[in-house]
This record gives structure tokens, sequence and C-alpha cells, in this order.
């Protein structure tokens, strides 16, 4: 039996864990409390700490799951920004959830451009007050509109499927850009000032963060649309809150924000709002936010339970190198997989 204490447990997790769990004999306690400097004692006799993305993974983190025997780190994210995967190496392994539903965040993506450009949001909430006005809510096509992909990994790529079958055009910035896609890749300067619709869908690290800042929204076209559903970091909140009061940016259509650590996933409904700039976006009219939900389907949920539960069999019973491990060393985590073939410390 291997015992893995669950970070942050939400009550939409707990079915699928529990069942690919029982399968694979891996027993789960479910911790309501976010992993962090504070509550890493938690973890103690237990094999692995699984945790989400507001988990706060440091290296006292990591320090002291290794002083307390913990052995592995298992996300059930993609993501993994907030693990301090250096300081894990040689230390604790560190596995993710490479894939779970990359249509889910894609088309998350699409439902927020849609809710946002033709003002969907609006209609729901005027017609349940049987206020069938149609003023202020003119929309645009999306056919024939330039949109600009920022990462055109597993999501980008399923994104930029859709919007080509919308009937707009395709450009794209990647630092790798994939080759024989029949992708358009520019320059991220080039992409700033072309594109109708800017989607972000890279990782946030240290060259992507505040990708999106005052002097990219100011390359920008005047009423841009911004989608956001990688990572909050990714965009300077204070800029694009300044590029929508000067009427440059059109709209934005955030699934993550980044302070959401202590905001979203929880029901604050009947407090106060202490993030005064997030109050703030969340005024605008051409603002839409939605708490970190592009990956909350189904399917998705199955396959993160199925794949993490694996990622730690993988880890404790194989000789071999744990299921998608993510290795600081190797830094690339495609090759580390293919040329190594054992576990990566
Ligand atoms: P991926 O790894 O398949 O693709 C990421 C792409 O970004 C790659 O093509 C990579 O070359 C590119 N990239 C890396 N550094 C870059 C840079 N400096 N500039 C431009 N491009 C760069 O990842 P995937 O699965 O497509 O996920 C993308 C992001 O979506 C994740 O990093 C994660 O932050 C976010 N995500 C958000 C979810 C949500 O619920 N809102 C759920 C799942 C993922």
């Amino acid at each position: 039996m291997i015992k893995v204490a669950f970070y942050d447990a939400k009550a939409y997790d707990m079915p699928s864990f529990e069942k690919y769990g029982k399968l694979h004999d891996v027993q789960f306690r479910f911790l309501e409390t976010k992993l962090n400097e504070d509550t890493v004692e938690l973890a103690k006799g237990y094999d692995a700490v699984c945790v989400f993305v507001n988990d706060s993974v440091t290296k006292t983190v990591i320090d002291r799951l290794y002083e307390m025997g913990v052995k592995l780190i298992a996300l059930r994210s993609a993501g993994y920004n907030n693990v301090d995967i250096r300081s894990a190496f040689g230390k604790v392994h560190v596995v993710h959830v490479p894939a779970y539903s990359p249509y889910a965040v894609a088309e998350h993506a699409i439902a927020l451009l849609l809710t946002s450009v033709r003002r969907i949001h609006k209609a729901y909430n005027r017609t349940r007050e049987f206020n069938f006005s149609l003023n202020g809510l003119t929309g645009f096509d999306l056919h024939g509109k330039t949109v600009g992909v920022i990462g055109t990994g597993r999501i980008g790529r399923i994104f930029i499927d859709i919007c080509r079958g919308f009937g707009m055009n395709v450009i794209a910035y990647d630092y790798y850009p994939a080759k024989d896609s029949g992708i358009e890749y520019v320059t991220l300067d080039e992409l700033f000032m072309r594109s109708d619709i800017i989607s972000l869908h890279c990782p946030l690290t240290d060259e992507t963060r505040h990708i999106i800042n005052d002097e990219a929204i100011g390359k920008m076209k005047k009423g841009v649309v911004i989608i956001n559903t990688s990572r909050g970091g990714l965009i300077d909140s204070e800029a694009l809150l300044d590029g929508i009061k000067a009427r440059k940016v059109g709209a934005a259509c955030l699934d993550v924000y980044e302070e959401e650590a202590d905001i979203f996933f929880e029901d604050r409904s009947g407090h106060i709002m202490n993030d005064e700039l997030l109050s703030r976006l969340i005024s605008m009219p051409n603002v839409i936010v939605t708490s970190h939900q592009a990956f909350l389907t189904e399917e998705a949920l199955n396959n993160i339970a199925e794949t993490t539960v694996n990622n730690i069999v993988s880890c404790f019973e194989k000789d071999g190198m744990c299921d998608n491990e993510l290795c600081y060393r190797c830094g690339n985590i495609e090759h580390c997989k293919k040329e190594r073939k054992e576990r990566c410390f």
C-alpha cells in the first residue's frame, strides 16, 4: 500500500482518485489545506504528496519532505511552475500529468472567446430578467480575423485547429516552432502587431513571465482580445488594466490570474475582496474571469487521476524511471525520457 497525502483536495477530485487508487493499492488522505511551509508536517508518515497548481512547493518544503522520508511529489497538473524542480533534484522525485485533456483547455479558451465577442454573459443576465433589448450586444465575426497563438504545444495546436474551423487566420509564436505543421510562425512583435485576438498557451517560465506587459500591449492593435488559459503570471495584470482603461485592449478572457493562489477555487462570495486589481478587472464590462476551470471536464478528471496513480505506482514499483518524471538536470523532459530510460537520480 502506497500512502499519499493529497493536498488542496476538492469534492470533484475525490471520486476519480479513490477509484484509481483502489485499483492500484494507493491510499489517498484528502487534505483540504494547501501544501506550504506551514502545512508540510501533515505529510509525515506518507510515501508521497499529491499537489495541484496553487500548492507552494518551495525549497524549504522540499527539504522538509526529504527529511521526513517523502519520496515523491506527484503533481496532478501539467504546469509545474509552483514546484522548485531544481531543489528537488537528488532528493524527491517529481512527476506531473503532461496531458489529460488538451481539448478541455482549448475548448474553454474558445468558450471564453465566443462568450466575450458575442456578449453571451450579458445576454444571459438580461433574458433572465425578461430584458430582451439588444442594445450594447453587438459583437464581431471571428471569421476572417487574425488570431495570434503564443505556444503551439498540445493545447495551442488544438486551439489553432478550432480557430481554423471558424475561418480565422492563424499566426503563432513559439520558442520551438513545430516543423511541418503548416503554422505560420512570426516574431513576438509581429504577432502583437497583427493579431485581433491573442491566446496564451505557453508555460510560465522566467522568459515568459509578463510576456504581456505595457510594452507588448503598446504594440497591439486597438481592440485586441486577450485570452489567458495558461498561467496568470504570463500577464502583468496592472498593465492589462491600464490597457483596458485606455480602450486599447478590447476584451480580456482570463481563466488564470497571477495572484490567484489564495483566491481561486473557493467560494468567497460572502467576503470582502482584498485584491483591488482583481476586483477592478472583474468590474470591467469587457473582462470575463473564470477561476482556473479550463481543465474541469469529466474526461480530464478521469485522465488526471489515472495518470497520477500510474505515475505514483511506477515510481514505487518499477526499477526503471518514473513515468512522467520532471528532471531539472536533463532540462528537456522529452529528451530525458528518450535518452536515459532510467530514473533521473
Ligand atoms: P506543451 O508543453 O504541450 O506546450 C507548451 C508550448 O509552449 C511548447 O510548444 C513550447 O515550445 C512553448 N514554449 C515554451 N517556452 C516558450 C516561450 N518562452 N515562448 C513561447 N513558447 C514557449 O503544454 P500544453 O499542454 O499545451 O499546456 C500549455 C500550458 O497550459 C501549461 O504550461 C499550463 O500552464 C496551462 N494549462 C492550464 C490549464 C487550466 O486549467 N487553465 C490546464 C492545463 C494546462
